[in-house]
């Protein structure tokens, strides 16, 4: 099938490749002209897991294109997907002027029938806007059907969770795009709800805020778990083990991060609110999340007293492993009030050391994970890569003025850390 995708970010870019990748003919459409240039020159803009080989292998097979121009995708493709930010306001709302934007344009460019599909992100009732906008900015006679398709790919993940997708929902309004939808995913071999378009817009809001919720719970656990001798580890397979809980996402830590569940929970928040419901559970997750990080910092000032004039190594930058992408990254928060403190950082992340680069002044930024420790005070991991269960542990250290590891993520055995000679301090144990 002829399909177009607007904007190429995590969400676009990736879900065009894997539309290519299973046989369909994909334009993907970013009005930003510099990174369209990089695609064309066989470049990607991001770090993800498996996407430059898929981008590469379907650009030579012929199957995915990059343009600037909006019309060209819009009169090439039977189906239009937008994937454009639908980034957070001060308030906590989402600013759609994105995506009003591109619905009017598709509506300029549109000269037969079309289905656009909304991939990104949006409020409950941005469907029904999206439909009176094409109308009303579309020609007269010039039919459209809009769906909500949200995404649900993790950062890391992406082409896999793509690929093998647990659920496709299909918001239509009317039955006429239904088949259309499930002809474009049946290769994916996964099952297809087709729901209102309202409830589609809620599944991926309420996912979101569930998932985030069941992060702050866990971690509220770890708390009564340090008060009491507990291992948060032990308590969350045992509760993991009901299927009816399942163990997925109940790893205690720093708290959550990265561009979609903080913005996500602050927008399904202020929907709430605007329908005028407080909902003040989702207010408590993010307070939760909030605290744990005040936890781990109380923690190293605990143990380390005065942070002026300390030098801190930080393994770990990036707001989860796998990913490049380090916005409300709790390792950046971390690092940032460190810094308050008037520690001195040396840092080092396997993926995101170019982007952090922009959002970190001041900090020593260390090529090899296993020469930061070299004139530390103490180690903190920030960030659950696996890369760091290698680290050198011994080299570690020696180069360390005291063998201190606060762990925020919980990579090693405590144990086995104490047994090597380490004083080591992780979340719930
Ligand atoms: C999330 C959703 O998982 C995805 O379905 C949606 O489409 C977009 O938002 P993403 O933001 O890429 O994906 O990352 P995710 O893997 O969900 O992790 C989010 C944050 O939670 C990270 O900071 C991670 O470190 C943290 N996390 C995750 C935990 O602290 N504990 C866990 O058990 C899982």
């Amino acid at each position: 099938m002829k399909l177009s995708i607007i904007g190429t970010g995590y969400v676009g870019l990736t879900t065009g490749a894997c539309f290519a990748e299973v046989g369909h003919e994909v334009i993907c459409v970013d009005n930003d002209t510099a990174k369209v240039q990089m695609l064309l020159d066989g470049g990607i803009p991001i770090y993800e897991p498996g996407l430059e080989e898929l981008v590469q292998r379907n650009v030579a097979a012929g199957r995915l294109r990059f343009t600037t121009h909006i019309a060209e995708g819009v009169s090439q493709s039977g189906v239009v997907f937008i994937a454009v930010p639908t980034p957070p306001q001060p308030d906590g709302s989402v600013d759609l002027s994105f995506i009003e934007r591109v619905a009017r344009e598709i509506a300029g460019a549109m000269t037969s029938y079309k289905i656009v599909v909304d991939k990104s992100t949006v409020p409950v009732n941005t469907g029904d806007k999206v439909a009176e906008t094409i109308r009303r900015y579309g020609k007269t006679g010039v039919e459209c059907d809009v769906v909500s398709n949200p995404e649900f790919l993790r950062e890391g993940f992406a082409v896999e969770d793509l690929m093998r997708p647990d659920r496709i929902v299909v918001g239509v309004r009317s039955p006429r795009p239904v088949a259309t939808m499930k002809e474009i995913y049946a290769p994916f071999d996964a099952p297809v709800l087709v729901t209102d378009i309202n409830s589609a817009e809620l599944i991926k809001h309420a996912s979101n805020s569930f998932l985030a919720l069941k992060i702050s719970y866990i971690n509220a656990i770890s708390v009564l778990c340090e008060a009491t001798g507990a291992n948060i580890q032990e308590v969350a397979n045992g509760m993991g083990m009901d299927v009816r809980i399942g163990r997925r996402f109940l790893q205690a830590g720093l708290g959550f991060g990265g561009s979609c569940f903080p913005k996500d929970l602050s927008a399904f928040i202020k929907i709430a609110e605007q329908i005028g419901y407080d909902f003040r559970l989702l207010k408590e997750v993010q307070r939760i999340n909030t605290e744990q990080m005040q936890r781990f910092l109380r923690k190293i000032t605990d143990t380390l007293w005065v942070l002026k004039d300390k030098t801190i190594g930080v393994l770990g930058l990036a707001f989860k492993q796998n990913t490049d992408d380090v916005r409300m990254s709790p390792a950046i928060e971390l690092c940032q009030r460190l810094q308050k403190e008037g520690a001195r950082l040396r840092v080092h992340d396997p993926k995101a050391m170019d982007k952090a680069r922009g959002v970190l002044q001041d900090v020593t930024f260390v090529d090899d994970m296993n020469t930061v420790a070299e004139g530390c005070d103490a180690l903190v991991v920030a960030t659950e890569w696996d890369d760091f269960k290698q680290l050198d542990l011994e080299r570690a250290r020696k180069a360390l003025t005291h063998p201190i590891l606060f762990d925020g993520r919980n990579l090693f055995d405590p144990e086995e850390m104490e047994q090597r000679g380490w004083i080591y301090k992780s979340v719930g144990r």
